[in-house]
């Protein structure tokens, strides 16, 4: 063996070691959901409600109405679908309100958050096969999670006055200022 050849070997033999060294510190240091370190949400369920929730989904069923779709159309409501779809964990973890903490312990609020979850899913199937048929409907499911956990939970005003985005009122006078 030259020297060239040793050093390719050693060289070698190391990174085999270090490869492995590296596979095992991470398969031990691996964190599982429950050991990890968990960053409070730093908003309310209300304030996630109107900011992102609602925001999103209006996009979703103004799509599903729309006379025509371009391309940029489809992908702008991809991108409102991925935000819904990522609310729905953030609704199921709560929020720093003073009621949200008592309903994201509570089962049938998980249930809900998951049902948003999967019709927001079906949403973004659609939205890939370009079928506004299909998005029109997954957007009606989409309504009846919704309702279906304010009948449960929301109370008649909000517990922190954050109402519904006023210029999402088509038809209504936009604010401006
Ligand atoms: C897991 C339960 C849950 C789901 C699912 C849910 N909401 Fe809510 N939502 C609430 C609760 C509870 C409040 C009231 C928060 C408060 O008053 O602190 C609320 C408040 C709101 C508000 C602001 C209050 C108001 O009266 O205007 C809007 C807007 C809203 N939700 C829209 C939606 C939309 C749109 C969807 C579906 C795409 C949805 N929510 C899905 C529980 C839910």
């Amino acid at each position: 063996m030259t020297g060239r050849e040793r050093s390719v070997v050693g060289t070698a033999i190391v990174m085999a070691m270090l490869s492995m060294g590296l596979y095992g510190v991470s398969f031990a240091a691996e964190p599982t959901r429950t050991e990890r370190e968990f960053i409070e949400m730093q908003t309310s369920i209300n304030a996630t409600m109107v900011a992102v929730v609602d925001w999103a989904a209006h996009e979703i069923w103004e799509a599903g109405y729309a006379e025509t779709m371009t391309g940029r159309n489809w992908l702008t409501t991809k991108q409102f679908a991925i935000q819904l779809l990522a609310s729905g964990t953030l609704v199921s973890l709560g929020g720093n309100g003073k009621a949200d903490m008592g309903w994201a312990n509570n089962a049938e609020w998980q249930t809900w958050s998951a049902k948003m979850i999967q019709e927001t899913e079906r949403a973004l199937v659609a939205i890939d096969a370009k079928d506004q048929a299909a998005l029109k409907e997954s957007g009606e499911r989409l309504v009846d999670t919704c309702e279906g956990c304010h009948d449960a939970f929301k109370p008649d005003i909000p517990t922190e006055g954050i109402l519904h985005v006023p210029h999402h009122e088509y038809g209504e006078p936009l604010i401006t200022e």
